[in-house]
């Protein structure tokens, strides 16, 4: 090897060696793996090929003139996952802590601007201690130049954030800018202030970890998608979402060939919803008889239940599904899935994914603390993002479909492609209770003539034929053929074309 090469090698090993032997042990005596094990695991063996390895910081205050370590805290490149091009930053916590100096930024943003211009998602695996202190206002400059970009590839490339370590403060608004946020069990944390600021401002005593661990984001704020066990579970997790997604908003996710019929019946969808109305029953179980292999990745499955959404495929192609849940608060609407299943929604529009939609839902949730926290702004959510989506859109009424929570699931008149309803659905203003409780005021003391008046209003408004004598929905369909049906219309619907009036940008309630 000649001198140059040798020089060569010494500085990729040393950049290589991050922070040092012990500051790597210490991480890994933490559970955790370092930001290069983690790009080993995410890319295919051997595709990773890393971008400014030799980048330093610029900063001379406190000291750090002599305190320079290549590569400045973030190794960033690109490479192939299961054959598709994926980009990403990946924090090494070793360097700094992880912190974001002014140099780290320009990685991060150059790894981001040549993601927009090769048409390829950016995953961002953060582990930092936020702003580098030693600089000051050029870190947090750094940051908004990353917000910036986040912003400006949002509906362009697929963005998706694992948080593996600490993420506090403004840096917690770059993962929020992506599309999807992971998490990794007891050693990620996200919050805007520490424990501390909260003790000195609220009087309030929070551990990090109940204040913003993977638990609490994943069921308490929403602001998490999945929380994974370790490192590996998580990488591994984050490769199988990726097969589900497209490039850019320019191309078709991925089509991965299965050996599930699209004619495939199954007999057992027959006797799913009980013949009691008031009955609970899992849409889950009929998401996984539907989709290909019964393989389906959920999203958000620990928050606001009540609605389900995530990813399948239908014929090798990618869908996205949303069903209310009749097991949790009886699938109505509340503000939490409204905003979950919109969010949702939207993302799916963004990158030409289908969205499937089962309907069981009485209507949006009652009472005070929905009305005050402002469920007809956040409703409201759900209803845009359908109304505005432009991708096919098919929906199976399985019971219930009640009120203006009927219109905003995806109905015919929110441009739904192909809305079908189980022959035992009820599509109506509301419950046969409720209604003649209303219109037959006058009959209340008369118990006997009120259930009379209940059992007509059933026999004329309970069913789909109502709707289906509009048109409002295409066809009754029976359970056991709903993969069929499903499978019928996105190959029918595969070249749809739609497009919304031109404008700057709508504005959505947020
Ligand atoms: C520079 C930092 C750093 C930072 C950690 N380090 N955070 N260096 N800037 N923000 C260094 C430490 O000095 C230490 O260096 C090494 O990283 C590991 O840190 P430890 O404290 O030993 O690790 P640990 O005990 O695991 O604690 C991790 C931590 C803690 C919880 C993240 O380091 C911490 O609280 N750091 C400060 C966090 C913070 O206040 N950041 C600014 C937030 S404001 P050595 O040499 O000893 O290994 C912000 C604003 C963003 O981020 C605004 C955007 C708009």
């Amino acid at each position: 090897m000649n001198d140059i090469q040798k020089l060569l090698e010494e500085k990729r090993a040393k950049a290589r060696l991050g922070g040092g032997q012990k500051r790597i042990d210490s991480q890994h005596a933490k559970g955790k793996l370092t930001a290069r094990e983690r790009l080993e695991l995410l890319f295919d063996e051997g595709t990773f090929e890393e971008w400014d390895m030799f980048v330093e910081h610029r900063c001379v205050d406190f000291g750090m003139a002599d305190n320079r370590i290549p590569g400045d805290g973030v190794v960033t490149g690109y490479g192939m996952i299961n054959g598709r091009l994926a980009f990403s930053f990946s924090q090494d916590f070793t360097v700094f802590g992880g912190a974001l100096s002014e140099t780290h930024a320009e990685k991060i943003c150059k790894v981001m601007d040549q993601a927009m211009k090769a048409g390829a998602p950016v995953i961002g695996l953060n582990d930092s201690g936020g702003a580098r202190i030693q600089e000051g206002v050029a870190s947090l400059g750094g940051y908004a130049d990353v917000f910036q970009k986040n912003v400006l590839a949002s509906g362009v490339i697929p963005q998706i954030s694992m948080i593996m370590g600490p993420c506090a403060g403004g840096a917690v608004y770059s993962p929020a800018m992506t599309d999807f946020i992971f998490m990794v069990k007891d050693s990620s944390y996200m919050f805007v202030t520490g424990p501390e600021v909260v003790k000195t401002v609220t009087h309030e005593e929070v551990t990090a970890e109940e204040l913003g661990g993977a638990l609490t984001h994943t069921t308490r704020s929403g602001v998490a998608d999945l929380a994974f066990e370790n490192d590996v579970e998580a990488i591994l997790m984050l490769r199988r979402f990726f097969n589900y997604l497209p490039l850019n908003n320019r191309e078709k996710p991925p089509v991965r060939p299965s050996g599930d019929p699209a004619g495939r019946l199954d007999m057992s969808l027959d006797t799913l919803v009980p013949d009691n109305a008031n009955k609970p029953y899992d849409i889950k179980e009929l998401i996984h008889k539907v989709v290909d292999d019964g393989d389906f990745f959920e999203l958000q499955p620990d928050y606001a239940a009540n609605i389900v959404i995530g990813l399948g495929r239908m014929e090798g192609q990618t869908v996205g599904i949303v069903a209310n849940n009749p097991l949790v608060l009886a699938g109505c609407l509340d503000i939490k899935s409204g905003i979950k299943a919109a969010r949702f929604v939207r993302f799916c529009d963004a990158f030409n994914i289908p969205v499937i939609t089962f309907v069981d839902v009485p209507g949006f949730m009652p009472g005070t603390s929905q009305e005050y926290g402002g469920i007809i702004k956040h409703g409201a959510k759900l209803l845009y993002a359908y109304a505005e989506c432009t991708v096919p859109k098919v929906t199976v009424i399985t019971r219930k479909a009640y009120g203006g929570a009927y219109d905003v699931m995806s109905s015919k008149h929110l441009r739904g492609d192909v809305n079908f309803a189980w022959p035992n659905a009820e599509i109506a203003v509301m419950g046969a209770k409720g209604a003649v409780e209303i219109i037959f005021r006058e009959d209340k003391g008369d118990p006997e003539k009120l259930a009379a008046r209940e059992a007509e209003y059933k026999a004329r408004f309970a069913n789909p034929f109502v709707a289906g004598a509009r048109g409002f929905i295409d066809d009754v369909i029976a359970p056991h053929e709903t993969r069929k049906r499903i499978c019928r219309s996105l190959a029918m619907l595969r070249h749809k074309k739609l497009e919304n009036p031109w404008r700057k940008h709508g504005n959505i309630p947020l």
